[in-house]
């Protein structure tokens, strides 16, 4: 996908975002027609049948393993390896960044120092693919599924206990996590504890041409997968791909994002992305607050996005209100809503 690539599509979302300002919503039908006119028009030459066919060299993933007594030093391992050191009792949280990125993003330092902020001993093991993810997009959609075969491979060489893993994944990350899922089951015959996805990357996997429920995140990847929409239909997925979907402020445009980004200057598209990549990287924020704050995130179950805002809401279930991110309950089943606008941080 190069740049000019990028801003037609940006455009082509805008518009679709800007037509329906007033319920801009999963459910909408002319939503979902407009997302199919961005992957028919602008991606012709994409074959969706072999979206994840690159194999990706097993000895260029780095996992760096963080423990609270080492967590300034994380032990450095790579795919393929058969040593190691690893407390088997604790449970393991497995971080996988985004396109473009790599295990040194900020958002990632951030979520393995609030792990151990709460002083509780973890496994947190960063997965750095970024020889893979700095490359255009539309090449490194075709290693996302090699990537996730070897994370799955590590947990299954490692031999650590399932039900104590959780793997957490940001936009393209997202939709790896969603693979080491499947290769898990695939080699195990049993799924992993947890996944979340946060905003799993949309473009090419989840629009009108939603791949196959096998090449990309979806609710049977794991006992449990929690999903937090933050811009949907723009960078993230637009649709449901969990157990639970969480969908603050409606799950497309955050509210801070866009007073940030009309206090400054540009053109409106230079606007749009600013706009675009904060809302996106809102689910990484809102996740880290939430391993502090545990009551941090209530949500209501709802049936879409106008009702949320009408106050009807899903009372008649069990799981009717839940905390969104890390200490959501495995209960969590369906649509969730929630506003971060009355929150102080
Ligand atoms: C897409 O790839 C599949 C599998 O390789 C192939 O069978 C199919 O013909 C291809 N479709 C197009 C339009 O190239
Ligand atoms: C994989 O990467 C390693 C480290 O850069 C290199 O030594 C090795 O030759 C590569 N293997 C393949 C099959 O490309
Ligand atoms: C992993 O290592 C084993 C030997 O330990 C080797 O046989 C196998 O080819 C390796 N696989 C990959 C994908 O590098
Ligand atoms: C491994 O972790 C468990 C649970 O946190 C702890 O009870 C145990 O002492 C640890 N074992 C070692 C060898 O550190
Ligand atoms: C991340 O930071 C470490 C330490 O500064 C450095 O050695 C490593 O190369 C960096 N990795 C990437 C992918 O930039
Ligand atoms: C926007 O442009 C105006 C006029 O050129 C300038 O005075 C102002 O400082 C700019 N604001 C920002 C945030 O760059
Ligand atoms: C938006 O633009 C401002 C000013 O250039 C920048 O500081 C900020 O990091 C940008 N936000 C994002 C999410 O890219
Ligand atoms: C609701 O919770 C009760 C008590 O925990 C349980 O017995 C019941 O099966 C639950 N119902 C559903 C639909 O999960």
């Amino acid at each position: 996908m190069n740049f000019v690539f990028v801003k037609l599509y940006l455009i082509v979302a805008y518009l679709a975002k800007l037509y329906h300002s007033e319920s801009y919503d999963c459910k909408s039908k002319d939503v979902q027609e407009m997302m199919y006119l961005i992957d028919t028009v602008f991606t012709p030459s994409t074959n969706f049948s072999n979206i994840n066919n690159n194999q990706a060299n097993s000895s260029l993933i780095t996992f760096a393993v963080y423990t609270l007594t080492d967590s300034k030093n994380p032990s450095y391992y790579y795919g393929n390896t058969t040593e190691v050191n690893l407390n088997r009792s604790k449970e393991t949280k497995f971080i996988v960044h985004g396109w473009s990125e790599s295990g040194n993003k900020t958002w990632v330092k951030d979520m393995v120092k609030a792990y151990f902020q709460t002083n509780k001993d973890y496994n947190v093991i960063v997965v750095d693919w970024s020889y893979y993810a700095e490359i255009t997009y539309s090449k490194s959609i075709f290693y996302v599924a090699s990537i996730g075969k070897i994370v799955a491979n590590f947990i299954t060489l490692a031999q650590l206990p399932l039900e104590k893993v959780h793997v957490i994944g940001f936009s393209l990350g997202g939709q790896i996590a969603g693979h080491v899922g499947k290769n898990i089951q695939m080699l195990q015959g049993r799924k992993l504890g947890r996944i979340t996805g946060l905003d799993a990357a949309g473009p090419l996997f989840c629009f009108k041409n939603l791949v196959d429920k096998d090449k990309r995140i979806n609710a049977d990847d794991a006992e449990f997968v929690d999903a937090i929409h933050s811009n949907g239909g723009v960078f993230g997925c637009l649709y449901n791909y969990g157990t639970a979907d969480f969908r603050p402020n409606c799950g497309t445009q955050q509210s801070d994002c866009l007073v940030e980004t009309n206090k400054r200057n540009g053109s409106f598209i230079d606007k749009f992305i600013n706009d675009s990549y904060c809302n996106h990287y809102s689910s990484t924020t809102y996740y880290v607050q939430s391993i502090y704050d545990k009551n941090k995130f209530l949500a209501n179950k709802c049936a879409s996005c106008d009702n949320y805002r009408k106050h009807i809401y899903d009372t008649t279930s069990n799981s009717s209100e839940e905390y969104m991110g890390e200490y959501c309950s495995k209960h969590a089943s369906g649509n969730y809503y929630l506003s971060t606008n009355n929150l102080n941080d």
